[in-house]
């Protein structure tokens, strides 16, 4: 059997066609095809730009639109619960899925909104019957995807203290509103098919009944890969921004709507770079471990972050412990003798340079604070390191053209003033030797550098970040270390 399955480009008219979906919580099977998605986005990309959609077009006639959203946005809801179904699972033993369970609920609950978007005389006139048909009973609770994902939502909230769980929470709640805002405007006297025809709610569907439900919305149950997955529930996504584009989110009283949760949710799901990503995720537990694998710090080095610690909110200028133990690595690596360091604050990265620095090796460190140059000052004191490093106190551009401009200096690091760095940048690259090395520490900026509209310190760091990719004298990369840093090495040959 195919378990790769590829959805035809897309056509002018948002098809109905049957949605394969795998046995909920089965692992999808090992596979590295990549299903194109990239013509749905940019009929998506289209329809959110306020263009009319030229494809993926929802039917015009009411009637059978409301038929059309009834069946296209649960498709969408099924794939939906088995990524939060996937998603809970992981939330159970990383926090750090809690967020992404969080916005799967949102996307949920506008797929609630789309579903059920008619009026009640509509459901009443082309829904409600065409289940009736299926079976007296018929209930939203027989849906496979959907059983066992409230229980689990629950047990992964009370694992974790209510505020990290709050996000989720907050969406779960929003949700059971959404879902009773719905079922009570489209059905006004409140009784489901389920109550109609007797039968209490809660209990659990028979095989019969999940596979009625199935039949009932054209779900095949085949162990599709996860990139097939990802590429019915894109093709849904585009017709449901196409239809909102177009003919506003309810008939009866048409307004627009800018999708962007669902758009945002269907390029993360689309975009063949997630796959790519080999940098784990950052948790206090990964972290822990990650620094019993550095080299320990030093007495002087573990005063000085605790003493650092105590100045309060400043003290994350200081960079994390393992990050020094990378600058004394690359000072030992590199041979350095002379380091310029540019934003001293309380001596740590100084204190990382000099401890790798061979005998008569020097580091000039700049900064314009006189009180927390002072603990540095004791610190490198304590170290035995104090004969090797000279503090220049003053602006650090006036400071940087006051040196020598020969090409003598082997190791530079950038940590102060963001908009200053092109600045340093400009001052620093003639006066490294070649094979020299130059380190820009925050080059991520907190991760909002990647952020094309970013201001204040971020946008200095993504001009900053622009321009070191673009001086062809250096080679670089940028490294995901701590808030992002920059190694540059200067070309041999300029
Ligand atoms: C992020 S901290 C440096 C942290 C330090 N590298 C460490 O590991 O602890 C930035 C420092 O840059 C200094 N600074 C800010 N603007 C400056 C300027 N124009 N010239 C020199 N230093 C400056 C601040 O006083 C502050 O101490």
């Amino acid at each position: 059997m195919n378990r790769c399955l590829t959805v035809p480009d897309p056509s002018p008219y948002g098809e109905t066609t049957p949605l394969h979906l795998p046995e909920p919580g089965t692992t999808p099977p090992a596979c590295a095809c990549r299903q194109p998605v990239e013509a749905d986005l940019r009929v998506l990309r289209t329809a959110t730009a306020g263009t009319r959609p030229n494809a993926l077009r929802a039917p015009d006639d009411p009637r059978a639109r409301a038929r059309y959203r009834w069946l296209v946005g649960h498709h969408a809801a099924f794939a939906v619960w088995q990524h939060l179904r996937r998603t809970l699972e992981t939330a159970l033993d990383d926090p750090t899925a809690l967020l992404e369970a969080a916005r799967l609920y949102d996307v949920y609950s506008v797929l609630f909104l789309y579903t059920g978007s008619c009026s009640p005389e509509r459901y009443a006139e082309t829904i409600r019957p065409g289940m009736t048909a299926r079976h007296p009973a018929f209930s939203g609770e027989w849906a496979r995807d959907h059983e066992g994902l409230t229980a689990l939502a629950r047990k992964v909230r009370d694992q974790y203290p209510a505020a990290l769980a709050a996000p989720l929470t907050d969406a779960v709640r929003l949700n059971q509103r959404v879902h009773m805002k719905v079922a009570a405007r489209l059905v006004p006297g409140g009784a489901s098919l389920l109550q109609d025809a007797g039968r209490q709610p809660g209990r659990h569907p028979t095989p019969a009944e999940h596979d009625l439900y199935d039949t009932h919305f054209a779900v095949h149950r085949l162990p599709v890969c996860d990139s097939s997955l990802t590429a019915q529930l894109v093709r849904r996504l585009a017709q449901i921004v196409c239809d909102i584009a177009e003919h506003g989110l309810t008939d009866h009283d048409p307004h627009p709507l800018t999708d962007d949760l669902l758009r945002s949710f269907a390029e993360a799901l689309g975009s063949p770079r997630m796959q790519d990503v080999k940098t784990v995720s950052m948790t206090t537990g990964l972290y822990d471990y990650l620094l019993t694998q550095a080299e320990p710090p030093t007495p002087v080095q573990r005063r000085l972050m605790a003493e650092t610690r105590d100045l309060g909110q400043v003290a994350e200028m200081q960079i994390p412990h393992e990050q020094s133990v990378l600058l004394t690595l690359l000072t030992k690596i590199t041979g350095a003798r002379l380091v310029v360091e540019v934003g001293t604050f309380t001596g740590a990265s100084t204190l990382a340079f000099a401890l790798g620095l061979p005998p008569g090796g020097q580091v000039i460190t700049c900064d314009i604070s006189d009180e927390w140059t002072g603990i540095a000052r004791r610190a490198w004191q304590d170290a035995g390191v104090a004969d090797s490093v000279r503090l220049l106190l003053g602006p650090a551009e006036e400071t940087l053209r006051s040196l020598s401009e020969d090409p003598v200096i082997d190791l530079a690091f950038l940590d102060a003033d963001k908009p200053g760095y092109e600045t340093y940048w400009d001052l620093l690259v003639p006066r490294l030797r070649p094979g020299g090395l130059l380190l820009a520490d925050n080059v991520l900026y907190g991760g909002d550098a990647a952020d094309p509209h970013c201001t204040g310190n971020a946008r200095a760091i993504r001009a900053f970040n622009a321009r070191v990719r673009a001086d062809e004298r250096m080679e670089s990369v940028l490294l995901p270390v701590a808030d992002g840093l920059t190694v540059a090495r200067k070309r041999d040959t300029p």
